[in-house]
């Protein structure tokens, strides 16, 4: 699958390099691609660099990592028809005020990109257990919650947790991404798949 990822930082540069080992075609992307050459060369498997519209160009499926106010910004038409995986986080003090006009972080950008797939997933991961496994350095399961109203896109981004050596936990529709943005009780959780999937059913009940 071509990925395009918007934010090669911190969670980006990981599951980049994790996708592109897993034999997807990776487009790294930021406001200054002359400094991807060599995340592009680590990640290997013909992994490219750009500008971020180059990635959307390129992929048919996007992973933004960027602050969610740049997350705000994303182009709505380049965006249309394709898969976007949302992981960034809603924090007022780095992002300042946003008008978030819905009830959760992922329903305000859904609402904004209609004709685009979102799905919320790896948001609620420590950057750490990314790179550590992009680094070969461990191979612990842990869950990942991901949420969409889009079945077709929920099953291509279950696999990609997968690929990235997670455990994929259906949290439902969109709406239910609220349980694990920052500060939710689902947020930054280091939970087997069992043990996640308890969490998820208890606070849904
Ligand atoms: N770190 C974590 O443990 C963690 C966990 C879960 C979720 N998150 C969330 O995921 C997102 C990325 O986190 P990260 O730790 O990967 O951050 P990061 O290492 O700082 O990477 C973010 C990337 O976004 C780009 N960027 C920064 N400001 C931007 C702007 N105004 N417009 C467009 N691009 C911008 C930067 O690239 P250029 O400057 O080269 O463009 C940077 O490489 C954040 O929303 C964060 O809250 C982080």
């Amino acid at each position: 699958m071509k990925i395009g990822i918007i934010g090669s930082g911190n969670i980006g540069g990981s599951l980049g390099r994790l996708w592109a080992k897993a034999g997807h075609e990776v487009f790294f992307s930021s406001r200054h691609p002359e400094k991807l050459d060599s995340l592009a060369r680590q990640a290997g498997n013909g992994a490219q660099a750009g500008t971020t519209d180059e990635a959307i160009a390129f992929a048919d499926l996007i992973f933004e990592a960027v602050p969610f106010s740049a997350t705000m910004t994303l182009p709505v038409d380049a965006l249309a028809g394709k898969i976007l995986i949302t992981a960034s986080n809603y924090y007022p003090k780095r992002d300042g005020d946003i008008e978030i006009n819905a009830p959760s972080q992922s329903e305000a950008l859904a609402k904004k990109l209609s004709s685009t797939a979102v799905v919320k997933a790896f948001n609620m991961m420590f950057a750490e257990e990314m790179e550590a496994r992009a680094n070969g350095e461990t191979e612990e399961k842990l869950a990942i919650f991901y949420a969409g109203d889009n079945a077709e896109a929920k099953a291509v981004v279950a696999q990609l947790i997968e690929e990235a050596q997670f455990s994929p936990v259906d949290a439902g529709s969109l709406s239910n991404g609220i349980y694990f943005q920052n500060e939710a009780p689902l947020y930054a959780q280091r939970w087997s798949q069992a043990e996640a999937q308890q969490a998820l059913d208890k606070v849904e009940a």
